[in-house]
C-alpha cells in the first residue's frame, strides 16, 4: 500500500464516519478506508467486505502490512448479506455505480432500523441513487463534491427516516443542497458537466425532430442550470 492517507474521494467518505462507529466498508477492494479509520482512531473495529476474492485478498494484504488485521472482519459477501446482526452504525459503499449502490441498500432492510448512517460515493448515475433514496425515505444529510483523478464526483451521507419525498430532475442530478447555495468552483464544474450532458441530449432530440415530454424537461433543465450558473456566480 502506498499511503494510509486516502485520496480526496475516500477522504470525503472518511469525514462522514462518526467517532466510535461500528463500521463496514462494502466493496472494500484495497481496504484503504477501514485501514485509515482504524489508524486514525476514528473507529475501533471494521468489517471489510467484497464480492470478489481478489480484492478481498488485497484488503487482507494491505491490512497486514499496516498492522491492523486483527481489527478487521474480512468477508466475502455480496453487498450487506449476512451482516444483519453485526450492529453496524456506519456503512460505506463507495466506488460503484449509483444503481448498484441502490440495489445493495435495497437488499438490506436492516439499514432502515436504528441509527445507521450510509456513506455513499457513486462513480456514475448519482441521480438514480438520489431518486432511490428520496423514494424510499432516506434523508440525505450532506453532500460533498470532490475531485479525484481529474474527475468530479459526489460523496453523500444519508439515514433512513421513513419519510419519502420527491426531487425535481435538477435535484436528482445535482443534489438538493447544492442548488440552494452559492457554488464553489468545483460545484460549478459539477453542475456545468450536467448542463453539457443535458444540452447534448437536447440537441440530439432537436436534430431528430423529437418533441415530447422529455424534450420539454431537458429544455427546462438546461435553462435552470444556465440560470443557476449565471445568477449565483
Ligand atoms: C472500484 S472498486 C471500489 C473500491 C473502494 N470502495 C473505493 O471506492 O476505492 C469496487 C469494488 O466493489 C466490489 N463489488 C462490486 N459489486 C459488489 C457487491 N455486490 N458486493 C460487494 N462488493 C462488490 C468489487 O469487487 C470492487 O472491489
Amino acid at each position: 500500500m502506498q499511503s494510509t492517507r486516502p485520496d480526496e474521494r475516500l477522504g470525503a467518505a472518511a469525514s462522514f464516519v462518526r467517532q466510535g462507529a461500528v463500521f463496514a466498508d462494502i466493496g472494500t477492494d484495497h481496504a484503504h478506508l477501514p485501514i485509515f479509520l482504524l489508524k486514525s482512531g476514528r473507529i475501533l473495529r471494521a468489517v471489510a467486505a467484497d464480492v470478489n476474492r481478489g480484492p478481498l485478498d488485497r484488503a487482507r494484504d494491505n491490512a497486514a502490512s499496516e498492522g491492523v488485521s486483527e481489527k478487521i472482519d474480512f468477508r466475502l459477501a455480496d453487498g450487506l448479506s449476512g451482516m444483519e446482526a453485526l450492529g453496524l452504525t456506519d456503512i460505506a459503499i463507495c466506488g460503484m455505480g449509483g444503481e448498484l449502490i441502490a440495489s445493495i441498500i435495497d437488499r438490506a432492510p436492516f439499514v432502515r432500523e436504528g441509527d445507521v448512517r450510509l456513506i455513499l460515493q457513486p462513480m456514475t448515475r448519482a441521480s438514480v441513487l438520489r431518486a432511490y433514496l428520496a423514494r424510499e425515505g432516506f434523508r440525505i444529510e450532506e453532500e460533498k463534491i470532490i475531485c479525484a483523478a481529474s474527475r468530479v464526483y459526489v460523496c453523500l451521507c444519508a439515514h433512513y427516516d421513513g419519510k419519502p419525498y420527491s426531487l425535481s430532475r435538477a435535484e436528482e442530478e445535482c443534489g438538493q443542497s447544492l442548488l440552494l447555495r452559492t457554488p464553489t468552483a468545483l460545484e460549478r464544474r459539477y453542475v456545468g458537466e450536467r448542463l453539457s450532458a443535458a444540452r447534448k441530449k437536447l440537441a440530439g432530440r432537436q436534430s431528430g425532430g423529437i418533441r415530447d415530454e422529455e424534450t420539454e424537461t431537458l429544455e427546462a433543465l438546461v435553462s435552470q442550470y444556465e440560470r443557476y450558473l449565471e445568477i449565483k456566480s
